[in-house]
């Protein structure tokens, strides 16, 4: 059966995402800030969550109406079969948002959402289902933004961007499914060699081994529609077996990560065992001042520590110096991505950014600056007669 699904992702990233929907299958797909919104069967709906790397969420539309009063919306939410979708054995949560709409409560449209849902189950089946809001079998999101009122179901549960391979929360690492849109809006070939000189915990790093051997994201995790009442198990398995079958073992490229903190480095090593690709990357302990790799990389994507989260003062414009050294030395002809919250750090680079793209990471503007470093040769060919 045809659907109307919505991806979310982070801000910024939304190109990315598009491109990664037409490998899963997707029809009409259409980016709106935030996000994509495609048509496809079911199996597009749990490939889109098995595959997509940017992606944070996938939701499938049930309602897309006009309503004008509570009554309307009430009567909006209640008339669709939601005891096909929910049995009184499971669990349900709304999250409400509400914008220049008869309400302007976004509580009060959630406990209405709520009753209505559950008023449906109860008056089907005799029983009601309860609302569990930390781990909801079903959880449900509805929007009323100028009185149009969509409510969907999220497939995913927990954040796709949580792969199941991070072992612990760290102080400042990268959100994968960012990371994984910064290396596509990057335009990285996967068949090429990467290297971040500041990786802290391997983001980068690992989500490039994953793209590159092919391994579907969504493999080593759970979802929400597995508790679902219409959950098709052999579809998922098949969809499952099918990404395996794709997974490539060994990878003809280095993928490099250094830092200068130990730490950083264990932790990098351990998700990258965790994730599976701990024989496909490297990670070594370096100050960038002295790192020196063992040959130009063709990619760099970086996240240098900025803003009051990491680095501090002087140490942290050192840190940035250095790295605008570090690439004119030690990366020639590579495409290099800087994840960058902080336009004065990035003049200590000392280089001029050919592109800059708003990306949003957590709750900071930041801009993804992109520089093409010369190679050795063309910067001797390209400098002005003595
Ligand atoms: C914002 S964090 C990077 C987070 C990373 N993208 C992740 O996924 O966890 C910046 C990193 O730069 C490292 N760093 C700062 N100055 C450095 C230097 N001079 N040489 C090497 N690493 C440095 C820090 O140790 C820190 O791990």
């Amino acid at each position: 059966m045809r659907s109307r699904w919505f991806a979310a992702c982070t801000l910024g990233v939304e190109s990315a995402l598009e491109a990664e929907l037409s490998g899963v299958g997707a029809m009409s797909v259409r980016t709106v800030p935030g996000g994509a919104i495609f048509d496809g069967d079911t199996s597009v709906g749990y490939a889109a969550n098995l595959w997509l790397r940017s992606a944070i969420r996938v939701q499938e539309n049930l309602i897309d109406t006009q309503v004008s009063s509570p009554d309307d919306y009430y009567a909006a939410i209640e008339a669709h079969p939601w005891e096909d979708l929910i049995t009184p054995r499971h669990t349900l949560s709304i999250d409400a948002s509400v914008a220049d709409s008869f309400t302007t409560h976004s509580g009060f449209a959630g406990l209405k959402a709520k009753d209505a849902i559950v008023d449906r189950v109860r008056s089907r089946t005799g029983d009601r289902p309860s609302v569990d809001r930390t781990d909801p079998d079903v959880p449900i999101k509805v929007v009323l933004k100028h009185n149009r009122l969509g409510v969907s179901r999220n497939l995913s549960g927990l954040s796709l961007h949580k792969r199941g391979w991070r072992p612990i929360q760290v102080k400042s690492p990268l959100n994968e499914a960012t990371a994984a849109g910064i290396l596509r809006l990057g335009e990285w070939d996967p068949t090429t060699s990467l290297l971040d000189p500041m990786c802290g915990s391997g983001t980068f790093v690992i989500e490039a081994a994953l793209r590159a051997a092919r391994r579907a994201p969504g493999l080593t995790r759970s979802f929400a529609f597995m508790r679902w009442p219409d959950f098709d198990e052999q579809l998922w398995t098949d969809l499952c077996d099918d990404a395996r079958g794709r997974a490539l073992q060994t990878l003809g490229i280095p993928l490099l990560g250094a830092d200068r903190h130990a730490g950083a480095v264990s932790l990098a090593r351990l998700a990258a065992e965790a994730a599976g690709v701990a024989d496909l990357v490297r990670f070594e302990q370096a100050d960038i001042a002295d790192f020196r790799p063992p040959a130009a990389p063709a990619a760099v994507f970086v996240n240098p520590p900025y803003g009051e989260r990491l680095g501090e003062g002087e140490d942290l414009e050192r840190s940035w110096v250095q790295l605008g050294r570090f690439l004119k030395n030690h990366c020639g002809g590579a495409q290099v991505h800087i994840l960058c919250g902080d336009k004065a750090l990035s003049q200590h680079l000392r280089l001029r950014a050919a592109r800059r793209i708003p990306v949003r990471n957590g709750p900071v503007d930041c801009r993804v600056l992109r520089y093409e470093i010369l190679a050795p040769r063309q910067a001797r060919s390209d400098a002005p007669p003595a």
